[in-house]
């Protein structure tokens, strides 16, 4: 018999979750599950999105709903659900509310897929990964946070449209949490082998590196109700499609750190390979004085984080 098509599971079915659904299942990745408090808006966009299959034609299963048991057995689950911040709030300011969310929808999704592998969305990100590793019960091989992709897609963006080059041949990254004290690497950025420090002046890419660091504001800004969606979604996929096809991608994202950078039980932005088994290995990169002085401002605004969460008692 054939094998079955991998399953992948989105928790909130809201703009990112949909999104995450739409470009999943557009790439033929997988059979999609859907899942929402609001069971028939995730059963309505699951469904208008198989509909959708036929024009497209792409061949991948939707069903989407309230209830957990439509997730049992999935591959990889993805974890969107929470509010959005709205301008003037930061990410941080979502952390009570959103905590009590993941903590209930990660229970559920260990319940009926104990073998999955997590990707945390909702934000403040390194923090809900905190969350889902302890109500999961899962080891951090397979619990991991989407951020570094996103804040790295937008550093790649502006240096494309700076050096009028093409978004494909930008290598660039970004390390720490997901929040002002994020760390983007000039230091390691290449344009089609080139590097960065040779292709633009300092000022130009310092102010490349500022916006990459407001990017998640500037959106919000713009949209007034609620934060970006095209680009996370298409991020939380990226890994996703690592996972299930074994890749072996090496990707900046939100790992729990044991030793790794100096750092202890602490989840942070750094790159890791990403394949079948999930979290597979952290590259050691060499950081300069001024970056480590910068990963450790940002690992020391995530555990403050992660302390006044635990003060919530979330
Ligand atoms: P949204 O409001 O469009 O969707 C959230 C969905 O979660 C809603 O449909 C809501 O009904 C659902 N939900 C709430 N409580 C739930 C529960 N207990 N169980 C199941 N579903 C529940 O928000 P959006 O734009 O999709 O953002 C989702 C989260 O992702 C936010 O926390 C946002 O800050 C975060 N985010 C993180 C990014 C990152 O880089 N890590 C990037 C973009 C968004
Ligand atoms: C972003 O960076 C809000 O975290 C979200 O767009």
């Amino acid at each position: 018999m054939a094998q079955r098509r991998p399953k992948i599971s989105v928790i909130g079915a809201g703009f990112v979750g949909s999104t995450c659904a739409h470009w999943a299942a557009s790439k033929e990745l997988c059979d999609v599950v859907l899942i929402d408090i609001n069971g028939d808006s995730a059963a309505g966009k699951a469904l208008d999105l198989f509909q959708a299959s036929t024009v497209e034609g792409f061949d991948s299963r939707l069903k989407g709903g309230a209830d957990y048991a439509l997730t049992k057995d999935s591959d990889v689950v993805i974890i969107t659900a929470g509010i959005p911040r709205k301008p003037g709030m930061s990410r941080d300011d979502l952390l009570g509310t959103n905590a009590k969310i993941v903590k209930e929808c990660a229970t559920q999704v260990a319940k009926h897929s104990p073998n999955c592998v997590i990707i945390i969305v909702s934000n403040p990100l390194d923090a809900m990964c905190h969350v889902a590793l302890d109500a999961s019960g899962f080891p951090r091989e397979r619990v991991r946070g989407m951020a570094g992709v996103l804040d790295g897609a937008r550093f790649r963006a502006f240096i494309a449209e700076a050096c009028d080059a093409s978004v494909e041949d930008v290598q660039a990254f970004v390390f720490g949490g997901h929040g002002d004290t994020m760390v983007p690497m000039p230091r390691y950025v290449t344009v089609g082998g080139v590097p960065l420090m040779q292709m633009l002046p300092k000022e130009k890419i310092d102010a490349i590196v500022d916006r990459t660091r407001k990017g998640g504001a500037e959106i919000v800004g713009l949209l007034k109700t609620g934060s970006a969606y095209y680009a996370p979604a298409a991020s939380a996929v990226q890994m996703a499609e690592a996972i299930v096809r074994d890749k072996k991608r090496i990707l900046p994202c939100a790992v729990l750190l044991k030793g790794e950078y100096g750092q202890n039980g602490l989840f942070c932005g750094v790159l890791a390979k990403l394949g079948a088994k999930g979290l597979e290995g952290v590259p050691a990169l060499e950081l300069n004085s001024e970056e480590k002085a910068m990963f450790q401002k940002s690992c020391d605004a995530v555990k403050e984080l992660v302390e006044a969460m635990k003060k919530l008692g979330a």
